[in-house]
């Protein structure tokens, strides 16, 4: 309302009346002028303080509309306490808005820190909200695995019933995964559309590992249960049939003496696999001489048969010590040897050296290490069957590999001792020319940082 329809509504009847009085001699004119002046003035301020408070109650308002805090200002003649008022409640409102946006700023950043890829999915199942983990592992192909049926149940169950439900699935793109998916629906529905969580959790690595141990338990049954079985056959001929034929005796207790001889390098490696396995974590402390450790290896393993394979051994001049285990080194050595000589050329030298690696030889770390190396010109292995050759009981030739006494655990043992060292095993093969293995080893074992285990 402008001042001046303020001015006429208050001075409006005491003018009136001031005018009547006069005009019926009932007051001298003069005094009547007076009054209607002291009227017309007082209208005058008091319209003037109510425009600025009207103006000033309404800049309050559009505060609150706004979020903008009131200014502490003197307070208004007539409005005093309204004014003061608006001013509190506009303060309350943007703290309760600050501390709605803190939460809000915070529920974000734990669906974005959480280690498992999470989504949020609208009723129509189209996607409001993912968290890093979902890009990282996931990038472009959560629609895909949106579209699998199994996760379409779950989610259909959880909006259904109104609880978690899980279901597990197994993806083939972009990288075949195995997953564990739990929805979760989520009421009050979220302002963006928000109606269920789906959280993928990756189970490739355990279901991997659950895998791994079945399928050894089963291996070293399989294993064990051949010399037995012949073992078992063997005592029944010879207490029935082959009892009285000495010859026949003499033939199959022999083979019995190589069952059991089977047997026992089989335990004797499952032994040393598990031995190491489970020292994996502590590093080795040892000094180790490879200059005197290898001839030693070499003297000992020169009485074995070995399809009398010459070995060339090359010990580069001035080798430093490393931290080691010296027994495990000698197995590592011992075991490449073997299959050296068991799967290399008859009759050719199997090569072994050690030496410093050359500076930026690229196969090897940067550090300072040493290299052993074991060389043969056997067949060598196929490109195919390299990345696997270090799994347990694997092996590209199982008749040949059991005809030679192997276990298919040398190379699998090989892998264990060099990662307790922190070291770095390269097996190079060219069909037909033959196998190099080279194990490096660094000189220090490096110092464990607080917290880290191993
Ligand atoms: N020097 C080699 N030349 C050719 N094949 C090899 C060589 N070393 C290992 N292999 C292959 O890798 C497989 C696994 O080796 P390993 O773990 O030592 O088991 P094992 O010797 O008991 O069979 C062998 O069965 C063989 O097929
Ligand atoms: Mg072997």
């Amino acid at each position: 309302m402008r001042p001046v329809s303020i001015v006429a509504i208050v001075s409006a009847v005491p003018v009136i009346a001031f005018a009547l009085l006069a005009a019926a001699g009932l007051a001298p004119a003069w005094a009547a002028a007076a009054g209607i002046a002291v009227t017309v003035l007082s209208g005058t301020v008091f319209a003037l303080s109510w425009a600025r408070d009207l103006a000033r109650l309404t800049d309050a308002v559009r505060r609150i509309e706004t979020g903008d805090p009131a200014p502490a200002r003197p307070g208004p003649v007539l409005l005093g306490q309204l004014d003061l008022t608006i001013a509190r409640v506009t303060r309350e409102i943007a703290a309760r808005a600050a501390r709605l946006e803190q939460d809000r700023r915070a529920d974000t950043m734990i669906l974005e820190r959480l280690p498992d890829p999470i989504a949020v999915l609208r009723a129509d199942r189209s996607v409001s909200r993912r968290n890093r983990a979902m890009d990282t592992v996931f990038g472009d192909g959560l629609d895909a695995i949106l579209r699998h049926p199994a996760l379409r149940e779950a989610l259909d169950r959880a909006l259904e019933k109104g609880e978690p439900s899980s279901a597990d699935l197994a993806i083939a793109a972009p990288q075949a995964r195995e997953l564990r998916v739990t929805a979760v629906p989520i009421d009050p529905p979220l302002r963006d559309g928000g109606r269920v969580l789906a959280v993928l959790a990756d189970r490739t690595r355990e279901h991997g590992i659950e895998r791994a141990h079945t399928d050894f338990v089963a291996n070293v049954s399989h294993e064990l249960r051949t010399p037995l079985a012949s073992l078992i056959g063997f005592t029944e001929t010879l207490l029935g049939p082959a009892e009285d034929d000495p010859p026949a005796r003499r033939r199959f207790l022999t083979i019995m003496a190589e069952q059991g001889a089977r047997m026992n390098r089989l335990i004797d490696d499952l032994l040393s696999l598990s031995r190491i396995e489970m020292t994996e974590h502590e590093a080795p402390s040892e000094r180790v001489d490879l200059g005197t450790l290898i001839p030693g290896v070499i003297a000992a393993y020169g009485a074995r048969p070995a399809g009398g394979a010459r070995i060339e051994v090359e010990i580069a001049a001035g080798l430093p010590e490393i931290v080691a285990d010296s027994g495990e080194i000698a197995q590592i050595l011992r075991n490449l040897l073997d299959n050296a000589a068991k799967y290399g050329k008859p009759g050719s030298p199997i090569q072994l050296s050690a030496r410093r690696p050359a500076p930026g030889e690229p196969v090897f770390p940067a550090r300072p290490g040493v290299v052993l190396r074991v060389a043969d010109q056997g067949p060598g292995i196929p490109k195919m069957h390299l990345p696997r050759v270090t799994e347990r009981f694997y092996r590209v030739d199982k008749g040949r590999s059991r005809a030679a006494g192997g276990t298919g655990l040398g190379l699998a043992i090989v892998k264990h001792i060099v990662s307790r060292h922190r070291g770095q095993l390269a097996i190079d093969s060219e069909e037909g020319q033959g196998t190099t293995v080279q194990v490096w080893l660094p000189l220090n074992q490096p110092v464990p940082r607080a917290g880290e285990s191993g």
